[in-house]
């Protein structure tokens, strides 16, 4: 997303263009962005084996999955939905690993019965349960064992994942006693062991004592006799919503691989966020303004909340910007959605110059965890969505209609 002769162009193609042909709000993603991304962090780990397993949760749309799946990613998938997405874009149930706390019965016996390339286990039951449906389908299903190594990530609080207080997991001091004892059940082959730290990580250090935990770890368990193949370090990269600071893959690369060489275990890692965040843009139009004496400047915009809830909840900033500036003086301004929330304000004190209804604005760095939390609140219907890739661009989905909208109810 570049401003070129005064308006905002993606990889190339006006974003004005592509909005006023849609309508808004709609999200764009630009392909070669995702394409950069993916090159980057794929070149940072060159010359060890490894996988980029794309975390679905982060963006799940079909026609994004297929560019990731051609670029060579393998996928992680968080739910049955998911794995099913996987599916539907051409992954194989051998690129896919299935994480989640919380998995059901029916999620575990379809990953069982798929044959997946592994369900990164949360807890002793969970192992316990997935042995049960591997026995009775008469199949050893692949596990990794996922392991909570009370390591700070230093983001915020709410994308936190590997502190003992947070819910995933099984603390490392009891993590080694059961992968011996999975071993040992005759349903469950572990060839690996997993790790998350949490989300939007920039300082990798934290990052590189989690891959020190786990290949000590992996060295531990295999002197005992499981055999392992892996060693998955999860996703977390983090990229700049400020358009300053992202996660430098070459450090990342730089900060797990020492610890990780040794052991000569496959390196899987689950990045999501880092391969499409900069490549997405949420457009609105303008829908009202208001500056009253003693209140700020409004701008009021036709998305919010609904399409992109990660202001909202988690004060997450985003970048907002016209993607025609007008001339004229800036002033600050509130950029709010139209729902009947407070909350729902995606720029707080932001800086802007003339404003007309009808104008568009971009909200930028939303390609990750963007439409995958969109909800149809206020009755709201979900967003288009563009792809431009090769020179051209299409809708990738259709804005949902009120039929569709409709379609599940009595
Ligand atoms: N692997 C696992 C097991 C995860 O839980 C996650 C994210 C990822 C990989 C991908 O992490 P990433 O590379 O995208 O940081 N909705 C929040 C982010 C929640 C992330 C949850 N887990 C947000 O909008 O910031």
């Amino acid at each position: 997303m570049t401003f070129r002769e005064g308006a905002l162009h993606c990889d190339g193609v006006p974003m004005d263009a592509i909005a006023r042909a849609t309508g808004t709000p709609v999200y764009v993603y630009s392909g070669g962005a995702i394409r950069a991304a993916h090159a980057a962090l794929d070149g940072a780990f060159q010359g060890y084996p490894h996988t980029l397993h794309f975390a679905l949760k982060a963006n799940s749309t079909l026609a994004v999955l297929r560019l990731l799946r051609g670029l060579g990613c393998a996928a992680d998938a968080n739910s049955g939905g998911e794995i099913e997405a996987a599916l539907r874009a051409g992954f194989e149930p051998s690129q896919i690993v299935f994480t989640g706390v919380g998995k059901t019965r029916d999620e575990l016996d379809g990953a069982v019965a798929l044959g997946v390339k592994a369900i990164n286990i949360e807890s002793d039951g969970e192992a316990e349960r997935i042995d049960a449906i591997a026995r009775a389908r008469g199949v050893k299903a692949r596990v990794a064992l996922r392991v909570n190594p009370d390591i700070d990530p230093n983001t915020h609080a709410h994308i936190s994942t590997g502190l003992r207080f947070n819910k995933f997991g099984v603390p490392l001091e009891f993590a080694a006693a059961l992968l011996r004892r999975i071993a040992a059940m005759p349903g469950l082959d572990p060839v690996g062991i997993h790790v998350h730290l949490g989300s939007q990580i920039v300082d990798v250090a934290p990052l590189g004592r989690a891959a020190q935990a786990l290949a000590d770890l992996a060295t531990e368990v295999r002197a005992a006799g499981v055999p392992l193949r892996h060693i998955d370090l999860g996703g977390g990269l983090g990229v700049a919503y400020d358009g300053l600071t992202a996660a430098d893959p070459q450090a990342y690369a730089a900060a797990v691989l020492p610890a990780i060489r040794p052991t000569g275990l496959h390196l899987i890692i689950e990045p999501g966020r880092y391969l499409v965040a900069p490549a997405g843009a949420l457009v609105g139009s303008v829908a009202d303004t208001k500056a009253y004496d003693g209140s700020p400047r409004f701008i009021v915009l036709d998305t919010g909340m609904t399409e992109l809830i990660r202001p909202m909840l988690y004060e997450a900033f985003h970048r907002i910007v016209a993607v025609t500036p007008r001339p004229g003086a800036e002033g600050p301004c509130e950029v709010v959605g139209p729902l009947c929330e407070t909350s729902d304000t995606l720029g707080h004190d932001r800086r802007f110059g003339p404003v007309e209804v009808g104008d568009l604005l971009a909200v930028l760095d939303a390609g990750a965890y963007g439409f995958v939390m969109a909800s149809n609140y206020n009755r709201r219907r979900f967003p288009a969505e563009v792809l431009v890739d090769g020179g051209g661009w299409r809708v990738i989905r259709r804005r949902q209609t009120f039929d569709d909208l409709f379609a599940t109810e009595e």
